[in-house]
């Protein structure tokens, strides 16, 4: 490929660029400790939910391409990307593309689920973390009779630990989509994007 020589600019900025490769390591150590390293676990899903906190914010008062008014376009926008993506015709975008902005998110919403129901979970069965007090087995004592049959404890517990491991799949299955449309649109745009969410630099192109 010859695309050094293509003029480029910078379109993410280091709090992106270092936050989303802190993510992709703080999400595989908490899923690789989720099982049995609980002191490990706990601190990357506090980095996780950390990130995604921040960059909620910074979807709002952040940079240009940072900012989700940037990329959160309307379903009809995301689909005809996605045809142009295999019909080998898409339109080039200087930040995320439509797909790309609706994937992130989805990935963001999912793990604030994720996190979320694992602090909880946290509170619940051992009276700590961030959520400690805040969200007790009371909470859920009208949901949890329906679930477990040993009594609301349980039936807290039962409830928050399924939605934890749920979204933890859901969200490797974002995380696989996310993948293959980084791979489809790299190859669409003749562009190597993640190595653009290393140095923060695309090509520059006519936006649309
Ligand atoms: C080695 C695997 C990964 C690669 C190569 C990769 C690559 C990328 C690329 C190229 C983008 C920018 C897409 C665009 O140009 O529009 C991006 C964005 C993003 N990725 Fe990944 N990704 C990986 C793993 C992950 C994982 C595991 C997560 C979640 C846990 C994740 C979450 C995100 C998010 C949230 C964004 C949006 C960036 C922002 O605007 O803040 N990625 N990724
Ligand atoms: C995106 C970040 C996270 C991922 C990928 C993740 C993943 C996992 C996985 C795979 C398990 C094991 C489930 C099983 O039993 O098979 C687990 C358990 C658990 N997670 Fe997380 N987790 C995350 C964040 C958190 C956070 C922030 C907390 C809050 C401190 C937390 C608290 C827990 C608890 C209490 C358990 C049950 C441990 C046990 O009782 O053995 N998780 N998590």
């Amino acid at each position: 490929m010859s695309q050094s020589k293509s003029p480029t600019r910078p379109v993410w900025d280091p709090l992106i660029r270092i936050g989303h490769w802190t993510l992709v390591i703080a999400f595989f150590t908490a899923y690789l400790s989720g099982d049995d390293l609980f002191s490990i676990h706990k601190w990357a899903g506090y980095v996780v939910a950390g990130y995604v906190l921040v960059r909620i914010v910074w979807g709002v008062i952040g940079t240009r391409h940072a900012r989700f008014t940037d990329f959160v376009r309307g379903p009809g926008a995301v689909i005809g990307y996605m045809r142009g993506l295999f019909s080998g015709n898409v339109k080039d975008y200087a930040g995320h593309n439509p797909a790309g902005g609706a994937m992130v998110v989805a990935l963001l919403f999912s793990l604030l689920v994720t996190t979320s129901a694992g602090m909880a979970l946290y509170a619940v069965e051992d009276n700590a973390g961030p959520l400690a007090g805040i969200v007790t087995e009371e909470t859920f004592a009208p949901l949890a009779s329906a679930f477990g049959e040993e009594g609301e404890h349980e039936g807290a517990e039962e409830l928050l630990e399924g939605v934890h491991k749920a979204f933890v799949y859901i969200t490797l299955t974002l995380i696989g989509l996310h993948l293959a449309g980084v791979v489809a649109s790299s190859l669409a745009h003749k562009e190597n994007l993640a190595r653009a969410m290393v140095t923060g630099r695309k090509q520059v192109h006519e936006e649309a």
